[in-house]
């Protein structure tokens, strides 16, 4: 076939493919390998039949580049016309995650401080023997001393047994006024059931000022259990003992189901526990260089993981570690 036969029927076929895979079988019968152009090229013997030759092949390439940019145009506009997204269908729904319950009452209970003007302090979940034990006023054989109860990392250096090391921690930084609270994770060498686990979390507070007495602690217990649990509440104290407080007392606030009347959550005593508190020991100011005839204050601990049981009816302290879903999805 002569060149302009050639040509012409290269580019007829080009112009007619209609679509990419038209074009590209075009392209192999006219400019691959095996195409006759390109057999022709590699028999070349003179220069002008090889000028002749390459144009044709520039001119084909040419025109199927066209033919591409315009095939790729049209498929566009097609597709544009017809993948139409309606925008009415219902949305895909993303999976979003929240914190855990646990985290959330940490986070109410910092919020209820915070307005109350205190400051929140990190303490350290490994602690000496000194912080932990001795500057909180725990006589050399207390039961908590033993490894039986706490996990002892190296020598004096134990996993805290509750948040109260962060009293002493701050009160060796800073002279008072001091308003903090320590919130965070606690370990006990305890056997896991129900209502124990090795490790659980803690909010320790301390008020420490000029005339500061137990009406301050009760109105601001009842501060918190308002908020925790409602407006309703009402909180009273029941004499019990700490090293590190004096006068010791148990707040427990009124039921929040039967409002006093006696349920099962309060086991008919109308009233539930909330921790622990008191003023703070004499000797406890003194071991941080305070002046116990200057200054006092008040202290107390609740268990966080308490506060989420009662208030969402979790049975058991071992879910909120179990990491199953359909338990954390629930809050
Ligand atoms: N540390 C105590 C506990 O773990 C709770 C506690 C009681 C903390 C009285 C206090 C307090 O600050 O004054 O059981």
């Amino acid at each position: 076939m002569d060149a302009q036969a050639l040509e012409n029927e290269a580019k007829s076929a080009i112009s007619g493919a209609k679509t990419l895979n038209e074009l590209d079988e075009a392209r192999v019968l006219y400019l691959g390998r095996k195409s006759e152009l390109k057999q022709a090229l590699r028999e070349v013997r003179d220069p002008e039949t090889g000028r002749v030759l390459n144009t044709l092949r520039e001119g084909l390439e040419l025109a199927i580049e066209q033919r591409e940019a315009a095939l790729r145009g049209a498929d566009l506009e097609q597709r544009l016309a017809e993948e139409r997204v309606d925008v009415t269908l219902p949305a895909k729904a993303t999976q979003r995650g929240h914190l855990h319950l646990i985290t959330q009452v940490r986070r109410e209970v910092e919020d209820v401080f915070l307005g109350l003007g205190y400051t929140i302090v990190d303490g350290d979940e490994v602690e000496d023997t000194w912080h932990l034990f001795d500057a909180l006023n725990m006589p050399p054989g207390h039961v908590t001393r033993s490894p039986l109860h706490t996990l002892f990392l190296n020598g004096d250096i134990v996993l805290r047994t509750e948040t109260s090391a962060s009293q002493i921690r701050v009160m060796e930084a800073r002279d008072p006024p001091v308003f903090i609270v320590s919130l965070g994770r606690t370990y006990r060498r305890d056997t896991v059931d129900a209502t124990h686990s090795p490790l659980f979390h803690q909010v320790e507070g301390l008020a420490v000022d000029k005339d500061i007495t137990l009406a301050d602690l009760k109105g601001t217990l009842l501060h918190l259990a308002k908020a925790l649990f409602g407006e309703d509440r009402r909180v009273r104290f029941m004499t019990d003992f700490f090293p590190f407080t004096e006068p010791s007392l148990g707040a427990a606030v009124s039921c929040f189901l039967c409002d006093g009347a006696g349920c099962s959550v309060c086991k008919h005593t109308g009233w539930i526990e909330m921790g622990g508190s008191g003023l703070v020991d004499p000797n406890v100011l003194r071991n941080v260089g305070y002046d116990p005839e200057e200054v006092s204050g008040f202290a107390f601990g609740l268990g966080l993981e308490r506060i989420a049981m009662l208030r969402h009816g979790v049975p058991d302290i071992r879910m909120f570690l179990e990491n199953d879903l359909r338990f954390l999805r629930q809050f």
